[in-house]
This record gives structure tokens, sequence and C-alpha cells, in this order.
């Protein structure tokens, strides 16, 4: 994870920002701290990333690298005003050893890459449409070995895979299916007979946007029904409120990359 004592709203790449809106540094970092200590009171560990003055979404973490396996594949971009993002997060993985692979493709790391280890065997799935690009699924595969099922994103207000999708368990996700193309929803159902359905309202709610440990469930407190619905499929729901990072078009998950050892 990584502060966001720079957040701020400078430019607008996503639906989501809005310039002229402003947004309270000292409340991002205060409801990101409830945060990080929620992680931690489950029971994880959290490390934690510099924040540098210049990069004001570097507070989505999720964006900057994926990890499957131990082995990192570094992101790479789509806009000029947060590639200098991928550097920070490179050094983190190499300064603890980690195996990491340099993408040649437009990738934006958890941000459009999901992993499922008991799907199918081990499955990664890939969001194309806004950000990461094509090329990049099959970069992802090559460098991770493991199958990438590729799914086409068509609504702009879901830019990223994890904000329309997330695994709330090792072979299990709840997904949003207006934010894929047809095709894709097919892809989906085939693969996720049992999958939890979200409808637009959760999705706007941010509330795909979630991290699981397979039972506890951390998402945005705005997800009421979401929540309701993962509670009568067994899972325990902890909301966590982010209404600032919200005018950056993110939450709970875009502030956390996963380490998969
Ligand atoms: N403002 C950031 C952007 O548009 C938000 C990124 C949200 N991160 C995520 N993993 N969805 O790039």
């Amino acid at each position: 994870m990584c502060s966001p004592e720079h957040f701020a709203v400078e430019y607008a790449i996503n639906p989501w920002m809005d310039v002229t809106t402003p947004v309270d540094a000292q409340l991002a970092v205060k409801q990101w701290d409830r945060l990080r200590e929620t992680l931690v009171g489950l029971g994880h560990d959290v490390h934690l990333l510099t924040p540098e003055a210049g990069l004001p979404d570097m507070v989505f973490a999720a964006n900057g690298a994926f990890v499957v396996d131990g082995h990192v594949y570094g992101a790479r971009f789509k806009h000029p005003q947060r590639s200098g993002e991928a550097a920070a997060h490179r050094a983190f993985y190499e300064a603890q050893g980690w195996p990491f692979i340099a993408p040649s493709e437009t990738n934006e790391g958890e941000g459009d890459f999901a992993y499922l280890p008991e799907a199918h065997g081990g499955l990664v799935l890939a969001g194309h449409g806004f950000r990461t690009e094509l090329p990049a699924h099959a970069e992802a595969q090559e460098a991770l070995g493991r199958p990438v099922v590729s799914l086409h994103l068509i609504d702009p207000r879901f830019y990223h895979l994890d904000v329309a999708l997330a695994s709330i368990d090792d072979e299990n996700v709840v997904y949003y299916p207006g934010a894929f193309s047809a095709a894709s929803q097919r892809v989906l159902t085939q693969l996720f007979p049992d999958a939890v359905i979200a409808d637009d309202s959760d999705a706007l709610a941010f509330g795909l946007n979630l991290v699981s440990d397979g039972l506890n469930v951390v998402l945005n407190t705005e997800a009421t029904r979401l929540a309701g619905k993962l509670k009568a499929a067994g899972y325990h729901p902890v909301p966590v409120e982010l209404g600032e990072l919200k005018k950056g078009g993110g939450s709970v998950k875009c502030c956390i990359a996963e380490l998969r050892h």
C-alpha cells in the first residue's frame, strides 16, 4: 500500500475524476489508515511504498505490478501522468528479491489482472478496452506461466477490471455483467457458474473494488446492497469508508497490491 499524502485530482483520466472537486488529502490519509488497520486486524502483513510528490495517484498501488507464484509482471501505465509510478514498484520488488519481469506492453497491473489459484488449476483474468492492451495479456501469460483469459471492458465508468470484477475466494468471483461485452459475459458464465452477480448500483458504489481473504470481504461502505448479497452467499463483509479516494476513481482494491508468494 502507499499512503495518499500527495493524493489530489490534478488531471482527469477516468470519468470519476473532476479537477474542480476539492480533495481533502488529510481525510484521505485518515480513511486509508483505517483500511490499512483493517487489513492488519484481519492478520495480513502490510508493506508500504513511499509516496512521491508529483504522483498524486500513487495511492492506487494495485496498478504498479501483478504478482503470481512469486513472479512479478511489471506495469507500464497508459497515461504519462502515472508512468513514473512503475519504477517505484519495480524498486520495491527488486529490493525484496522478487523475480521481476519488465513489460513491453501497456498494462496497469492488478487494476486489470486478477488471479484465482483454485479456478481451473490457476487462472488469470485480464481486462482490456480502456487501459491494459490486449498484447499485454499474452505477455503476462508468458511471464507468469498461467493461462490468461481476456475479458473486454465496454463501460468507461468501469475502466479497470478491478472495478467490475473481484475474486471472493480462491475459485469464485463477483462481477457486474454490464461492464463486459456480451461475449465476455458468456465466457464468465461458463467459467464461473456460481459467481455472485452485482448490479449497476453495486458497481457504481465501487462495491466490486474489494479484497477478500476467502471469508472476510473488505469493501466500500457505500456498497451496502452488495454487502448483503455477499453475506447471503456465506461471506463476511467488512465495510471501510473511502469517500475521498473515490474522487480519484478508486476504492479498496485499488489501494492494495497483493503479494502472492
Ligand atoms: N485515478 C486513477 C487512474 O485513473 C485511479 C486508479 C484506480 N485503480 C484501480 N486499480 N482501479 O488511473
